[in-house]
């Protein structure tokens, strides 16, 4: 066979992008799969996003990550949407198809693939903390996924309102806001609770979810986007309690599965992924 050293690129645009862990858990799967593949991690000024997609399609890269700040700016630099990118409003994923640049987001469809082995989230009743970009990904996504009722819980009341009121108007799905006063109580016909926000996250990992602990019922389902570290506070008390507990990094590894399919069409082994993951946070 004649060599090849020209090498498929993917990767991620962001800034600040130096700490973003991605590249570990994506080449080691390109690695894993005998994939001559590169995942690069590009810091880009907002004011080189155009330049920057120009230059990716200049060099057919197969497609590429945006993080902060650009996943609501790269939009205007794209060719189209997917379905739930356009909901939401925001890309973290950008795909070559032919010669088109789509955007696509794999962070709520990344959090849902990581509870199907729990529970299908098809008619179930969701507590969701945040309203944030992650949570916006995953209500959305836990909506078009069959989801029947949200209730958001967030500290900043626009916010909150912006997020029910997209899931009440663009999905099938019912959304209530709840201002978020002293440790909010899980009622007891819930079936998912999940933290979108970003409290524990390293540094300040002792940092308390203000939830009353003792309404976390046996068989509940209590899923944390923090990927690091993993264990939280609230994974361990849920654990504890007797819940299914899903942490951030399944989260995590699935949008990156899910990048990494849409880019090169194989199936990556997500625990190969995840053990990349594991191996940087250090836990
Ligand atoms: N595992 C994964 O794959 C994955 C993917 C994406 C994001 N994430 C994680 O998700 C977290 C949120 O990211 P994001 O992009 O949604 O951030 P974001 O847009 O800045 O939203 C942050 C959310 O957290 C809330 N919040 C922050 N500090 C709080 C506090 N002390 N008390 C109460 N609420 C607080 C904010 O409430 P207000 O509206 O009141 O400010 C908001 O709802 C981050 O930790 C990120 O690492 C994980």
């Amino acid at each position: 066979m004649a060599p090849n050293f020209k090498q498929e690129l993917t990767a991620c645009f962001g800034k600040p992008v130096a700490e973003n862990p991605t590249q570990a858990m994506i080449e080691a799967a390109y690695r894993h799969h005998g994939l001559a593949w590169r995942y690069l991690t590009i810091e880009v000024d907002p004011a080189g996003l155009g330049d920057a997609v120009r230059g990716a399609r200049a060099m057919r890269f197969a497609g590429f990550n945006c993080t902060i700040p650009h996943k609501v700016a790269v939009i205007e630099h794209l060719d189209g949407l997917g379905e739930s990118a356009a909901l939401m409003g925001a890309v973290n994923c950008v795909v070559r198809r032919g010669n088109q640049l789509i955007g696509e987001n794999t962070d709520g469809k990344g959090f849902v693939e990581s509870l199907r082995p729990l529970t299908d989230p098809a008619g179930k009743k969701v507590i969701l903390f945040g309203a944030g970009g992650a949570a916006r990904a995953i209500g959305v996504e836990m909506a078009l996924a069959g989801a029947e009722r949200f209730t958001v819980v967030n500290r900043g009341e626009q916010r909150g309102r912006e997020l029910t009121s997209l899931l009440n108007e663009k999905t099938s799905a019912r959304a209530e806001h709840v201002p978020w006063r002293g440790d909010y109580r899980v009622p007891a016909d819930a079936d998912i609770v999940i933290n979108a926000t970003s409290i524990g996250l390293f540094p300040d990992v002792d940092a308390r979810l203000a939830l009353d602990v003792e309404t976390l019922r046996p068989g509940l389902v209590v899923a944390d986007v923090i990927p690091n570290p993993p264990r939280t506070r609230l994974v361990r008390e849920a654990e504890w309690r007797g819940c299914k507990v899903i942490d951030g990094l399944g989260m995590l590894v699935n949008q990156g599965v899910l990048g990494i399919k849409y880019w090169t069409g194989i199936d990556p082994d997500p625990g190969v992924m995840r053990r990349a993951l594991v191996q940087v946070f250090g836990h």
